[in-house]
Parts: C-alpha cells; structure tokens; sequence
C-alpha cells in the first residue's frame, strides 16, 4: 500500500474535536448540566465526525487522485512531467489511468507542505507500492528553472503545487512548463477549490495564491492564458478546480 504522507494532523484532525466534544456531551447528559451544553457538544460532534468522513471518502488526501473525466494524453502513452510531485498522489493518478506514461516527478523535495518525510525515496516506494515504479523518475529540481531541453514532455501535471508559488515565481514556473513542453504539449493543472465540502470541513483553510475579486476559476484560466496556453477544459472534484490547457502556438 503506498503511503502519501500526508500529517494526521490533515487525515485524521478532526477526531481529536470528535472525541472532545462526546466526551463534553457524555458528562453534560450525566451531570444535567445545562441543555444548551448538550446541544452544543452533540452538533460540535457531528460536525467533526462528519468532516473526518468528508476528508476520508471525498478528499482521499491520502489516496491516488482520481483522473477527471478529460482528455489529457489522449492516447495514453507519452512522456509527462508532474511539477511538485511531492509523494506521488498526482503521479499515481497519471500513471495508472495512463499505462503508457513515463513520468518525471519533478521536486524540491525540501519542506513538507503538510507531508512527513517528503523525499524522494518515499515517491519511489509509492510508485513501487503500486506496480508502477518502472514509469516514474524523481528529479530533485526547482520548477522556476527546469533543467531539462526544450520540448521534453508530451504533457505536464501539476497539482496544489505550481500555484503555491508567489506570482512572480509563477510566471517563471508557467514559462518553464510551456518550454520544455513540445507544440502542443497539455497541462493538467489543480488547484483548491473551497466548495462546500472544503469549506465544511476545513473552514479556516484558504485556496492557494488567489485572493482576488474575480472568482477564482476565471483567476486561474487568466494565470494559464497569460503563460501562454490555451484552455481546453475545466471542472471540479470535491475540493479542486481543474484545467486542461494547451500549449498555443
Ligand atoms: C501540497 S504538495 C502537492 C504534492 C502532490 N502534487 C499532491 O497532490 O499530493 C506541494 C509540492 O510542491 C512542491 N514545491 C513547492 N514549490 C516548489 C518549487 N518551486 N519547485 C519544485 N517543487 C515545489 C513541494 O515540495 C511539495 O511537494
């Protein structure tokens, strides 16, 4: 089984305020302590658990993401570049739906952004972990200055990653990811969407980089369209936008 990595903290948080308020309604109901403790130790409860079953059954941080329904390396073979692959949950997703991918998982693979042990021999071990390991190759890079020729890839993915970068580094990553991609390359681009399954279960969290007036999937397509590619298709997954571009000529 792999393993992504991913802080309990994220996982598995919600059950420490789950058992915090069961153990706040237990002594309410026991002691008669007022009703409305009652009350508000049962929803504080039911709230907790019920975001714990958002983060595990809708979110799946710590499983493969799901392909969205597009046509992103059509004919299912090609060499693609995943940007900030971190532990391998959208290198996984690539290429189990895509069998004859190869994939370069490209990382600083320095900081955790909320994984433990972010490294390159655990995105090894899950890429072995799922019969896939013979596709996939970590590269220890900066995306903002990829060293790798022109027109490397097919394809080019990248999830929660390229847009935690400041706008400045954005544009140097956007340019790097249109140049080593070939005419027409596609990019496969994620990003947190705080839709009500997000926002019930994380209230606190904020999208990354977007914090403009525009909503943030006209926000996105402007940042793509800007760094040179056109956009082919869009959707949604529970807690992520997504985009399918091309490269323009
Ligand atoms: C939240 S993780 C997402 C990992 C993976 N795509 C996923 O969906 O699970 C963000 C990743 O981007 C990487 N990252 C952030 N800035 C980067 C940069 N400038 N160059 C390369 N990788 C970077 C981090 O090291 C981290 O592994």
């Amino acid at each position: 089984m792999p393993d992504f990595g991913y802080n309990w903290i994220w996982t598995h948080g919600h059950l420490v305020p789950a058992i915090l308020f069961a153990v706040v309604a237990l002594l309410a109901l026991r002691f008669r302590w007022p009703r409305w403790i009652r009350l508000a130790a049962i929803l504080g409860a039911t709230w907790a658990l019920f975001a714990f079953w958002i983060v595990q059954e809708k979110l799946g941080l710590n499983r493969a993401m799901p392909m969205p329904p597009v046509p992103f390396m059509a004919t299912g073979a090609g060499n693609v570049i995943d940007l900030g692959a971190g532990s391998g949950r959208t290198a996984a997703m690539v290429l189990q739906a895509r069998p004859g991918a190869r994939l370069t998982a490209l990382d600083k693979f320095s900081g955790s952004f909320g994984i433990d042990d972010n490294t390159p021999e655990r995105f090894h071990r899950n890429m072995a972990a799922l019969g896939v390991g013979g596709r996939a190759q970590a590269l220890t890079a900066d995306m903002t200055s990829i060293p790798l020729p022109d027109g490397s890839f097919d394809a080019a993915v990248s999830a929660y990653a390229i847009d935690h970068l400041n706008r400045e580094n954005f544009t140097k990553a956007i340019a790097e990811t249109r140049r080593v991609l070939r005419p027409g390359g596609e990019f496969l681009f994620f990003t947190i969407n705080r839709d009500s399954w997000l926002r019930f279960s994380y209230p606190f969290l904020h999208g990354h980089g977007y914090y403009g007036r525009e909503s943030l999937q006209e926000y996105w397509k402007s940042r793509i369209r800007e760094g040179g590619f056109e956009i082919a298709a869009e959707g949604v997954q529970p807690g992520s936008y997504y985009i399918l571009a091309r490269k323009a000529s």
